[in-house]
């Protein structure tokens, strides 16, 4: 039995905030941020917007594009470092949005790669006969969990939401190789250090900004490359299918350098690596399927294509799915 994806939707706020207008309340330029990232705008929830709202409407139009109604859905995933509130989780607003009744939901937290897990855990779900059609949403607004006194952090995120619908098929279509790792010893590169039960919440922790994501950029940096490569070397072996043999790979899109280095170093020519980056900034967990719907929408991704999505980020986690759509 196998599992494939049937329909994807994705879903940005309205407003697109260039570097230039964030240059004018943070020390930093256009410049200095397309020269070591790439991105040039990112989108941003507005204040009243509540951020769940996006991920319905990425998870609506999954549907649309599968051409399945909410009661075809059998379980839903949502991949999300940073829940709309700490309990319970956003997961139980979606499926109260979308209207699902009976149907189990679930939090997934494995960083920005949140989403590449979801979709093996709902790969697995359905091989294991468990239910037919399984949504996974990676959903994060990250601009609301940043500091904005901080430059190092701040200008490199946006909000967003991406949607799979993936449903039972033949098995040798849809997840070909999973592979999903974890490397626990760089478990502090990214983190949030007050706020959870460890350390909750008071007076003292918001004064000192303790409530904001914190990022070792460099060492994030370092590791991306070898642990995609890893992990999309790994689930093409389970697929077996070789680096020749894809059409496209859709890596996390954390930063222009850290994707051009990945397909440098694999000779990966970079018509068939998907980027949007540059425009959506990183959006964590949503990043793969916000590219992939994309992709997907203009006609780049179609069916019958080799598909790899790599991704790492805070835990350390990091993973690899090998599909065809
Ligand atoms: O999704 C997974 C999570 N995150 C990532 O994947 C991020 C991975 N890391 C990166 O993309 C890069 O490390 C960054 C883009 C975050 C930083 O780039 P870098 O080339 O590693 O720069 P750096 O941290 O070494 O900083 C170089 C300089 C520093 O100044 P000094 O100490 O040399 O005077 C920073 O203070 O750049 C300064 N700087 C900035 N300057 C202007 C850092 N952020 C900014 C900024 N604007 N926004």
């Amino acid at each position: 039995m196998g599992a494939r994806i049937v329909g994807t939707g994705a879903a940005l706020p309205q407003r697109c905030v260039s570097n230039a207008e964030l240059a004018g309340s943070v020390d930093t330029s256009d410049a200095w941020i397309v020269q070591r990232t790439g991105i040039r705008t990112r989108y941003l929830l507005g204040e009243g917007e509540t951020p769940s709202s996006l991920g319905v409407t990425a998870c609506r139009r999954a549907l649309e594009a599968a051409g399945r109604r909410t009661e075809d859905v059998d379980l839903l995933v949502v991949a999300t470092t940073f829940p709309d509130m700490t309990c319970p989780g956003t997961s139980a607003f979606v499926a109260q949005d979308l209207g699902l009744e009976g149907t189990p939901f679930f939090d997934l937290t494995a960083g920005c790669t949140g989403f590449v897990y979801g979709l093996a855990m709902a790969g697995a779900y359905i091989a294991a006969g468990l239910g037919e059609r399984v949504l996974v949403l990676g959903f994060e607004a990250l601009s609301r969990v940043v500091d904005w006194s901080d430059r190092r952090t701040c200008v490199l995120f946006g909000d967003g939401a991406g949607a799979v619908l993936l449903e039972r098929g033949s098995s040798e279509e849809g997840i070909l190789g999973v592979s999903l790792r974890g490397d626990p010893s760089k478990a502090l590169l990214l983190h949030t250090p007050a706020g959870g039960t460890r350390r909750p919440a008071s007076h003292a922790t918001v004064e000192a900004r303790e409530h904001f994501l914190r990022m070792e950029g460099s060492g994030v940096f370092r590791s991306a490359v070898p642990l995609m490569r890893e992990a999309m070397d790994r689930a093409l072996h389970a697929a077996s299918m070789s680096r020749e043999e894809v059409d496209w790979i859709i890596p996390h899109q954390a930063n222009v350098r850290i994707i051009d280095a990945f397909a440098d170093r694999l000779g990966l020519p970079r018509e068939r690596v998907v980027i949007n980056v540059d425009r959506v900034a990183n959006t964590s967990a949503a990043s793969i399927p916000i590219a992939l719907d994309e992709a997907v929408r203009d006609g780049r991704i179609r069916p019958g294509h080799a598909v790899v999505l790599t991704a790492f980020g805070a835990g350390v986690t990091y993973g690899a799915v090998a599909l065809r759509m």
